[in-house]
This record gives structure tokens, C-alpha cells and sequence, in this order.
């Protein structure tokens, strides 16, 4: 297939986005789909992650986890796709692959460098690629078993609740024997938590008065925080003796640029807690352990997700917005029409 001729439709970055004006900072533009150099793979895009995590990349931050995406070049994310050219080693064409690429109709990515792996083609669902089995799901298996060190009987909290990474994180606690609750915006969120979903508790950070709320549900040993911000701050007063605190992602910041400084920070003294950060990347090499365990329970139907899903590689930035504004529940993805 000689790609080169094939146009390539891709979402650049034009200049860094204002809070969620997403419109007004990335351009869907075109060209030919680039030769892929030794060691890259060509991949027809055919599902594209939204992760709100990556709205920290198009910011000019240099003291991020990862260096800042350049004005001018094309957006990234997870993609799914097949491999149609290939220049790199285990990855023929043919193969269906999951990789940091980008947002467009091709990625043309190294294969080490993006991450790629060769998916499983015997998953009847690829979406799971992205939720269960994908990134969220280690995340919220490792956030809560090993930085929260969550045990049996024990109370886990987790703010951002009914999105993507949040869903995943209530029901391996409840899944690993704690009792799981989770914060969300709106009584829609708190009932799918509760009643579809069959945890604990929620608390409705939207109807206000959110420290009488956590006061009202009881200590909290574990928090896997999504968000940061004042939440914090009204869980750090309610968290039991030696808790901990896994930090995930600070969703109360990347819109607005501000930085979360904890006003209750004391209390990390007073009730001996512990507060870390982890980080995806970190443990991509246990990935194929995570993903069988998460897969074990996905497919005795233990895991779910419900996935938000957008028509359409123009309609690409309708669907990043919702992360921002909680317009999902579970996983938002981008399917793009061959
Ligand atoms: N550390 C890691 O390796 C890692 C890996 C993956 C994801 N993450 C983090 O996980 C978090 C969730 O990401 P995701 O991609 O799975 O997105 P998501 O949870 O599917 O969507 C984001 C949700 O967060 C809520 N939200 C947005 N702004 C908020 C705010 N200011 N205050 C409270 N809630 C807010 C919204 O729901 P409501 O209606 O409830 O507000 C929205 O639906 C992010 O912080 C991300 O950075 C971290």
C-alpha cells in the first residue's frame, strides 16, 4: 500500500488552550501520511483514548512528569489501531496494537518509544484495551494495592469516582475486600456508583457542603485522589490514624493552572498519614501481570466499564471537553469511521 499518497487528517497544536477552549488551541489539518523510518510503525487509527492527564502535556509546565507537547506539532494519545506498514521488529502488518500515537487518522510512532503492544485479537470488546485492560486499569489496581496498600476490611475513598480510572478504583477496592466509596459530581454519578455499581457510599461534591458529607460517611483509611484541590483539603480532615493517600491525578489543576497546596496539610502530622504519588510509566513492566488479573476479573463480569463513545476524528474535542466538565461516566473514547 503505498501510504505516503494517502492523506493523513491530524490534530495539531496550534497554540496552548485556555482552560477547556480546546477549539481555539488545536486545528484539525492534513497531509501525507509520513514514511515510517527504521523502527516505526505505521498504525491506521481506529479508536482514540481521552485521558485528562494528557491536558497537563499541552500546558507549558517544565517541571511536569514529562516534557511539555510542542506548539506546532500534532496532539498525542493512546490509540488503537492496525498495523499497516512496519519497519520495527514483532510488529507485522496486520498486527492490532495499542501505542502512544496520534490524534488522527495515522500514527506513525517508534514502536519502544510509543509503548506498543500487540493486543489480544481474541478480546471480543477492543474498547477494554483502554479501560479495564489498559492504562486505567493498572492505575487503579496499583493506586489502590500498592501506593494506597489497601487491605481487606478496610475503608477506601476515591474522588472522580465515575470516570474512567475513578470507576475502576472503587470496584477493585470492593473487589480486594474493602468497603468503597467514591466522590462524584451529580446524583446521576452517585446513583451509578451505588446502585449499578453496588459500592458503599458516594458523596455529590456538587451539592454542596462536602465536609458535613465526608463527616456524616465516617473515617477514610485509604484516598486514591483524582483530583487534588480543596477536596483535599475535606478529606484530609476526615481520614483515619496512618491512612494513606495515593495520588493519582490533580484534575481540580489542569484546566486552570493552579497548583494544589493543601490548607489541612497538618494533618499528614496529626493523623500520621502518608501522601505518594505514582505514575503509570513507573511500572508499564508489570503491565502484563496487571492486565491478567484485570482480565480475570473483567471476564467473569466483576470489572465493568461503561464507555462514552464519540463518532468521528472531527468530533475529537467534543469528547476531550467532557473530562474536564463531567460530561462522562466511564470511559470516553474516540472511534474514527474507516
Ligand atoms: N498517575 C497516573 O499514572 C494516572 C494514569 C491515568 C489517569 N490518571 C489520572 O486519573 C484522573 C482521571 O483521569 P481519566 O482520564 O480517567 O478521566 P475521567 O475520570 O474519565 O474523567 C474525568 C472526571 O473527573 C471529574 N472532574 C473533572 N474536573 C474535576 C474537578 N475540578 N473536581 C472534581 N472532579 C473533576 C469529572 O467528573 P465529575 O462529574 O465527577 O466532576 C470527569 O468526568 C486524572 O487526574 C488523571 O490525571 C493518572
Amino acid at each position: 500500500m503505498k501510504l505516503a499518497l494517502m492523506k493523513n487528517r491530524f490534530w495539531r497544536i496550534d497554540r496552548r488552550p485556555h482552560g477547556t477552549d480546546f477549539a481555539g488551541a488545536l486545528a484539525l489539518v492534513e497531509d501525507a501520511v509520513p514514511e515510517p523510518a527504521e523502527g516505526q510503525i505505521v498504525i491506521r487509527n481506529a479508536m482514540l483514548s481521552m485521558d485528562a492527564g494528557t491536558r497537563m502535556w499541552l500546558t507549558d509546565r517544565q517541571d511536569g512528569y514529562q516534557p511539555p507537547l510542542e506548539v506546532g506539532t500534532s496532539m498525542i494519545g493512546l490509540v488503537i489501531g492496525e498495523v499497516v506498514q512496519s519497519r520495527a521488529a514483532g510488529f507485522p502488518e496486520g498486527t492490532l496494537v495499542r501505542a502512544f500515537g496520534q490524534w488522527g487518522d495515522y500514527s506513525v510512532v517508534d514502536a519502544v518509544m510509543s509503548g506498543a503492544i500487540a493486543l489480544d485479537p481474541a478480546v471480543a470488546d477492543r474498547r477494554a484495551w483502554f479501560g479495564p485492560l489498559g492504562m486505567n486499569g493498572w492505575t487503579a489496581l496499583w493506586g489502590i494495592e500498592q501506593t494506597g496498600a489497601a487491605k481487606p476490611g478496610e475503608r477506601v475513598l476515591v474522588s472522580a469516582a465515575a470516570g474512567a480510572t475513578g470507576i475502576l478504583a472503587v470496584q477493585i477496592a470492593k473487589l480486594l475486600g474493602c468497603e468503597a466509596w467514591g466522590i462524584a459530581g451529580g446524583v446521576a454519578k452517585c446513583a451509578y456508583l451505588t446502585d449499578t455499581l453496588g459500592i458503599a457510599g458516594a458523596v455529590d461534591y456538587k451539592a454542596g457542603n462536602v465536609a458535613a458529607q465526608l463527616d456524616r460517611a465516617g473515617g477514610f483509611d485509604v484516598y486514591f485522589d483524582n483530583v487534588g484541590g480543596g477536596l483535599l483539603d475535606d478529606v484530609l480532615t476526615c481520614m483515619n490514624h496512618y491512612g494513606r493517600i495515593a495520588v493519582c491525578g490533580l484534575l481540580a489543576d489542569y484546566t486552570g493552572g493552579g497548583r494544589t497546596s493543601p490548607r489541612e496539610f497538618d494533618q499528614v502530622l496529626m493523623r500520621r498519614l502518608r501522601i505518594e504519588g505514582f505514575f503509570s510509566p513507573d511500572f508499564m513492566h508489570e503491565g502484563p501481570r496487571l492486565t491478567e488479573r484485570l482480565k480475570t476479573w473483567h471476564e467473569a463480569g466483576a470489572l465493568v466499564m461503561p464507555y462514552d463513545v464519540t463518532q468521528g476524528l472531527e468530533n475529537t474535542l467534543t469528547a476531550y471537553a467532557k473530562l474536564f466538565t463531567g460530561g462522562n461516566i466511564g470511559k470516553v473514547i474516540v472511534e474514527l469511521t474507516p
